[in-house]
C-alpha cells in the first residue's frame, strides 16, 4: 500500500456518521513517527520557549524543532535570533547547555566561533588553510531557522518558510494565551527551575491528556483522597487546592475545538480561593473587565498543536513535548506566573505546583504511568482501533456556544456539560491537523518522486 493510502486508513473522521476513530498504529508505527517529524514538527510552527527566558544581551536557550537542535539567542542589540545548533564546519553542537549567557559560541572541535547573532566571527588558522576560492564565497554563519516569531512573549519557529503567519497559525487560540499573558502587568515568566523527564510512550498520549477531563477522577483518585484527608485537618473555609470540593455537584467542563489543531478545555474551578492569583482578582477586574477576570479563574488547559500546552488548574504549568520515537517522549515543564508577583502568592503557586505536577508530584506520575500502560497495551498489534474518541459527540455543537459568545470567540466546535461527560471531542482538531499536514507532506514527496522519475527517463 502506498504511503498516502496507508495514512488515510489511520483516521476515520465522519461527522455525518457521528464517528471519529484513531488507528492504534498512529501511536506505535515507526514510519508514522517519521512522517510526524518531517511533515509536522519540521514543517509547521512549533513552540520554543518564553521570551522572558532570555531577557539580557547574549542570553541563550537551546531546544529542538523536530530532530533539529536549535539555539534561541539575544544579540548585543537585544534582537532575538533562532539558528540551528550545528557548526557549519563538521556539524558539532556549538551550544551544549539548556540556558546560559555567551557573547561567543566557540565550537570545541576545531574552534570556529560565532557571535550571539549566529554570525561566524572566527575561523581558526584561516590564513594558513589553503582553502580554494569557492570556500570564501560560502556563508559560514550558523543557519537561521526560516520563520521565527513571538506572540505576547511566547516564541515559535518553523523550519519551513511556506507557513501562515504565526497569528494566523494560532488563530482563536490566541485568546487563551492572552488570558495567561494578561495576568501580570508585564506578562508572565518561568519560575526558576525546569524539570525534564522522559516517558516510554507516544507524544500524543500527552497531547490528548491535557484536554481529557474523563481521566481525572479515576487516574487521580489518590490525589482527591489526599485532598479530602487534608481538608479534614484544615479550616473548613480554607481550601488547600483548587480541586478541593471537586466531588461537589454542578462542576461543568467545556471545550473549544480550534482550527490548525489547537484545543482548549475549560470549566468551573471547585475552589478558586485557593489560586495564587485570588488576591489579585479586583485588580484583574479593573484592568481587564469582569468577564476576562472571571475566565482567568476558570480551570483552563490549552493545547497548541503540536508541542505546547498550558495547564491552569492546580497551579500554572507550561509544557513542551519533544517526541523521541514512536514509543518515547521527552517533556520539559515549568511553573509560570505573573512577573512581579507578591512573594506570598509566588510561594503558594510553587507549593501547589510541586504538590500536583512534576515527577515528584501527586498527579503527574499517575498520568505518565497511564501513558506507559497504554503504550504497553498497544503492543497488541492485532487490535486496530481505539475506542477513545467519541465521548461528547452528541453534546458538541458547530461554532460558538454561549460561552464562546461571551468571550467573542468563533471556535470550530464548542461543548459544555457536567464534568462526568468526559468529553473526547477536544482531541479531534489535533488529529485533523495531523492528517492535513502529513497528507500535504506525503503529496509533496510523491510529486517530487514523479519529477525525479521523469528526469531519469
Ligand atoms: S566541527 Fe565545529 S569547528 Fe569543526
Ligand atoms: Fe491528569
Amino acid at each position: 500500500m502506498d504511503a498516502l493510502a496507508r495514512l488515510r486508513g489511520l483516521i476515520i473522521d465522519d461527522p455525518q456518521g457521528k464517528d471519529f476513530r484513531v488507528h492504534r498504529d498512529v501511536f506505535r508505527d515507526p514510519d508514522v513517527f517519521d512522517w510526524e517529524m518531517r511533515h509536522i514538527f519540521e514543517a509547521t510552527w512549533v513552540f520554543l520557549g518564553l521570551e522572558s527566558q532570555v531577557p539580557s544581551a547574549h542570553d541563550y536557550m537551546t531546544t529542538f524543532i523536530g530532530r533539529h537542535p536549535v539555539v534561541v539567542s539575544r544579540d548585543d542589540k537585544g534582537e532575538l535570533h533562532c539558528f540551528i545548533n550545528s557548526c557549519r564546519h563538521r556539524g558539532a553542537l556549538v551550544c551544549h547547555r539548556a540556558f546560559g549567557n555567551r557573547k561567543y559560541h566557540v565550537c570545541q572541535y576545531h574552534g570556529w566561533a560565532y557571535d550571539s547573532s549566529g554570525r561566524n566571527v572566527h575561523l581558526k588558522d584561516r590564513e594558513q588553510a589553503g582553502y580554494p576560492p569557492s570556500f570564501d564565497k560560502e556563508d559560514h554563519d550558523l543557519v537561521k531557522v526560516r520563520k521565527f516569531a513571538g506572540y505576547r512573549g511566547f516564541l515559535f519557529a518553523s523550519l519551513a518558510a511556506d507557513v501562515p503567519s504565526l497569528e494566523e497559525h494560532l488563530g482563536e487560540a490566541r485568546w487563551f494565551l492572552d488570558l495567561i499573558a494578561d495576568q501580570g502587568e508585564e506578562g508572565v515568566e518561568c519560575v526558576p527551575g525546569r524539570i525534564v523527564f522522559r516517558y516510554r510512550a507516544n507524544w500524543k498520549m500527552q497531547l490528548e491528556n491535557a484536554v481529557d477531563p474523563y481521566h481525572f477522577t479515576s487516574t487521580h483518585a489518590s490525589y482527591i483522597q489526599v485532598l479530602e484527608r487534608r481538608q479534614k485537618s484544615a479550616a473548613a473555609d480554607v481550601p488547600t487546592s483548587i480541586y478541593t470540593n471537586i466531588r461537589n455537584a454542578g462542576i461543568r467542563r467545556g471545550s473549544f475545538a480550534f482550527a490548525r489543531g489547537h484545543a482548549a478545555m475549560w470549566g468551573d474551578t471547585p475552589s478558586p480561593q485557593a489560586r495564587a492569583l485570588f488576591p489579585s482578582y479586583e485588580s484583574l477586574v479593573a484592568r481587564h473587565g469582569e468577564v476576562r477576570a472571571r475566565w482567568m479563574f476558570h480551570t483552563r488547559n490549552l493545547s497548541l498543536f503540536p508541542n505546547m500546552q498550558i495547564a491552569e488548574n492546580a497551579s500554572l504549568q507550561l509544557r513542551v513535548m519533544r517526541p523521541l520515537s514512536a514509543g518515547a517522549t521527552e517533556m520539559a515543564i515549568w511553573c509560570i506566573g505573573p512577573k512581579g508577583e507578591a512573594a506570598e502568592a509566588r510561594r503558594q503557586r510553587i507549593r501547589q505546583y510541586e504538590d500536583f505536577f512534576n515527577p515528584s508530584g501527586l498527579a503527574t506520575p499517575d498520568d505518565v504511568a497511564n501513558y506507559e500502560d497504554c503504550q504497553s497495551g498497544l503492543a497488541a498489534w492485532s487490535i486496530a482501533w481505539q475506542q477513545g474518541h467519541v465521548r461528547g459527540f452528541e453534546a458538541s455543537v458547530a461554532g460558538a456556544d454561549r460561552f464562546a459568545d461571551e468571550i467573542g470567540l468563533q471556535p470550530e466546535r464548542s461543548l459544555i456539560g457536567p464534568v462526568e461527560l468526559g468529553d473526547e471531542t477536544a482531541f479531534h482538531p489535533a488529529y485533523r491537523e495531523w492528517l492535513r499536514l502529513i497528507e500535504a507532506g506525503l503529496r509533496e514527496d510523491e510529486s517530487r518522486a514523479h519529477v525525479a522519475a521523469r528526469g531519469a527517463t
